[in-house]
């Protein structure tokens, strides 16, 4: 008797992802739940604050849902944050309304002392409560995403305290104390893989590995603290969840992504706004599924600039081996009505 849970074969995020003739081009959107709804700050008002929001199931399930309600969308991607890794490791973690993400940050070696991975899963229980939540309510063809920051993302946030502009502090940690610095990245490896692992369990159908910040990496520390620590991620997850596809969106790796797709350890790769379609086509797809990567500011702008944009990418990567999405997350201004307007052009119904 096989006991895996089914994995519908007629879903279109999951056809594509696993290099199958899809029955549509599957389409969903990087923060595709957020602000630009008026749905989503109602719910968001019922908690003390962010964090409050992303361990309370019932919110949180209601804001994943919430983008499917309206749009037709391909899959759902779990409401949460990447932050909530950092906070099970026991790194203090907050939200300064209408700033964003505060951490304690770890400015020496000696800050790594009280980290532990020890507890993750039961500090993460509500993520997990929140996936099977919504795994419970999920219209049929659609997919659940879980996701995780990766290991050199979530280390730039727990070493400068917040979103930084030139992370200074962070390549001062990682080339001044390297020891440290790599310490910190196994300890994330294995918090996210466990996490990512966590998530399937609950639910999660594919899961997406955020570095945002892989961009501002060079060449060999780009292998070294994005790619590696990201493909390690892959590989244990793939032992314990065979057949569940992994997304990585590697930020700004310009020519990086091709190591990326030589290295096999990723199913797809999501594109930035930046990277060259004609080279993506030619270098990345024959070796793995691609995402992205429409400007999210041309969704804020809508009309004509979406319009061309959206055919672009799918004359240059459509139909087969693309999953449409943006190349960064959807920006708070974005009139709800131009991710109609997106989803319609996708799907050939559009003006
Ligand atoms: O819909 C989805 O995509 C799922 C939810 C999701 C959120 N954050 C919710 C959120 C996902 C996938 C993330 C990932 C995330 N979080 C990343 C990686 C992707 C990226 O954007 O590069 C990063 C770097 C973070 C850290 C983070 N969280 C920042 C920098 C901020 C503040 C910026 C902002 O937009 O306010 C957050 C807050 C956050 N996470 C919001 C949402 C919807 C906005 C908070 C609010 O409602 O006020």
């Amino acid at each position: 008797m096989d006991d895996a849970p089914a994995r519908s074969d007629d879903k279109p995020l999951l056809q594509t992802l696993a290099g199958q003739e899809a029955d549509r081009l599957p389409i969903w959107l990087m923060r595709q739940a957020g602000r630009y709804l008026p749905e989503y700050r109602e719910v968001r008002a019922k908690a003390t604050d962010f964090i409050d929001f992303c361990f309370r199931p019932d919110l949180a399930a209601e804001a994943t849902l919430q983008p499917l309600r309206r749009f037709d969308l391909d899959a759902a991607i779990v409401f949460s944050d990447i932050l909530v890794v950092p906070l099970a490791l026991g790194q203090k973690v907050w939200f300064e309304e209408g700033q964003g993400p505060r951490l304690e940050p770890i400015r020496k070696p000696e800050d790594l002392a009280p980290l532990t991975a020890e507890n993750l899963e039961s500090r993460l229980a509500a993520v997990y409560q929140t996936l099977e939540a919504v795994a419970a309510e999920l219209p049929d063809g659609k997919a659940l995403i879980g996701f995780a920051g990766a290991p050199w993302t979530l280390a730039s946030y727990m070493i400068e305290g917040q979103t930084s502009r030139d992370f200074s502090r962070l390549k001062r940690f990682a080339y001044g104390r390297p020891d440290a610095f790599e310490q910190l990245l196994s300890l994330l490896v294995e918090a996210v893989a466990r996490h990512l692992i966590a998530q399937v369990r609950a639910g999660a159908e594919a899961v997406q590995i955020f570095d945002s910040w892989a961009g501002v990496l060079p060449e060999v520390e780009l292998e070294a603290w994005s790619l590696t620590p990201m493909a390690e991620i892959a590989r244990r997850f793939r032992e314990a969840c065979p057949g569940v596809p992994v997304i990585a969106f590697p930020r700004g790796a310009g020519l990086t992504y091709a190591g990326f797709a030589d290295s096999g350890d990723f199913d797809a790769l999501g594109l930035d706004t930046t990277l060259p379609l004609g080279w993506a086509a030619e270098r990345l797809q024959p070796k793995a599924v691609v995402q992205g990567n429409l400007d999210p500011v041309k969704l804020l702008v809508g009309g004509t600039a979406l319009a061309q944009g959206v055919d672009r990418i799918l004359a240059a990567l459509g139909p087969k081996r693309l999953v449409f999405n943006l190349g960064h997350g959807v920006l708070p201004d974005t009139p709800p009505e131009h991710v109609a307007e997106l989803v319609a052009r996708v799907r050939g119904t559009g003006s």
